[in-house]
């Protein structure tokens, strides 16, 4: 499948593009966390919780997005964040479509800018983007100018959405306070967009971030992205106010990155004896999907310490707090 030669020689997109002021992007894109101000974070997360509140009271879906098509185009697998998006959209009276990336005429060659200006030619107003391609949803935002792009997760570069529910997730567990607040990030940070979130998320709140995992699934330079680096997962989680282990992706064995999982799992798993380690109240975090036994010992994941289930209910809060925002921008800006 082609995204053109002008998505690959395009740089990704940095900064917000949403809320934020950033000058080459209007409001209705949501494409990253970083460069994304602290007051805005801030009223996302309290635009979350409200919704959050809402959707537990089982009340009828609301027409905050009616008259809005939201496009649900993953080009690359996704469980919790397509489903997320979809309950989100619906709830909240859009007109919510699936696109199926594999059954389509992307598979004859056609580019993934002209089957997006298909859907803006027939009348989809936001368009939601997972694609393994860092920058796609950029590209798509600068070249279509009557749809709003939401960035689902692309390629090693952002999953903005993600971000906004961990920092959710955070701000229940640590009273509402950032400032003070260490996270330990754990395993394959190099291909990470979901750490890129979260690091530019929590350090723009005041929170610190130790990340660690294996030479070769560190980026170079690491520390550029606004974290500490400790040489062991002992170090990293010592005193920590939570942890967040990354999935690791089978593939990078393949290319020779991770000898082997068995090693993964001695040397950076999370088990009790390293939860022990944090502070009392500290939570463990994971994205999804988890591999159990790798990245988290079983009796972790599912112990009272594991919030992995409130970080998925409060991706569908976050999304309906996102896209609510966006199509408000849309309806302002086309
Ligand atoms: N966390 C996350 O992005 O999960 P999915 O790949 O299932 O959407």
């Amino acid at each position: 499948m082609s995204l053109s030669n002008a998505a690959v020689s395009s740089p990704a997109p940095t900064g917000a593009g949403i809320f934020a002021a950033h000058p080459a992007l209007a409001a209705r894109h949501l494409l990253g966390l970083e460069g994304m101000g602290r007051e805005t974070l801030l009223e996302l997360i309290e635009e979350s919780a409200r919704e959050r509140e809402w959707l537990r009271s089982g009340a009828p879906n609301r027409d905050d997005l009616a008259g809005c098509t939201v496009m649900l185009a993953f080009i690359e697998d996704s469980t919790r964040t397509r489903t997320s998006f979809e309950i989100a959209a619906r709830r909240l009276g859009a007109n919510a479509l699936t696109f199926s990336a594999s059954a389509s005429s992307l598979n004859k060659g056609e580019t993934l800018l002209d089957t997006m200006r298909l859907f803006e030619a027939m009348g989809a107003q936001l368009l939601v983007l997972r694609h393994s391609m860092s920058g796609a949803p950029g590209y798509l935002a600068r070249h279509l100018p009557r749809v709003g792009v939401l960035n689902a997760g692309d390629g090693m570069h952002e999953h903005p959405t993600q971000g906004l529910l961990d920092l959710l997730t955070l701000h229940d567990a640590w009273q509402g306070r950032f400032e003070g607040r260490r996270l330990a990030i754990v395993g394959d940070v190099a291909h990470s967009r979901v750490a890129r979130s979260a690091i530019a998320g929590l350090t723009a709140l005041g929170a610190t971030v130790t990340v660690c995992g294996p030479g070769t699934l560190l980026p170079v330079d690491v520390e550029l992205l606004g974290c500490d680096v400790a040489p062991t997962v002992e170090e990293a989680m010592g005193g920590a106010d939570g942890v967040m282990a990354l999935r690791i992706q089978k593939e990078r064995m393949e290319k020779g990155l991770l000898p082997s999982l068995v090693e993964y799992a001695r040397e950076w798993g999370i088990q009790p004896a390293r939860v022990a380690l944090m502070k009392p109240e500290a939570v463990v975090m994971h994205p999804g999907p988890v591999n159990r036994g790798i990245e988290l010992d079983p009796v972790v994941a599912d112990s009272p310490r594991s919030v992995i289930l409130a970080q998925v209910e409060n991706g569908v809060a976050a999304r309906c707090a996102v896209l609510r925002r966006c199509w408000n921008a849309w309806k302002e800006e086309v």
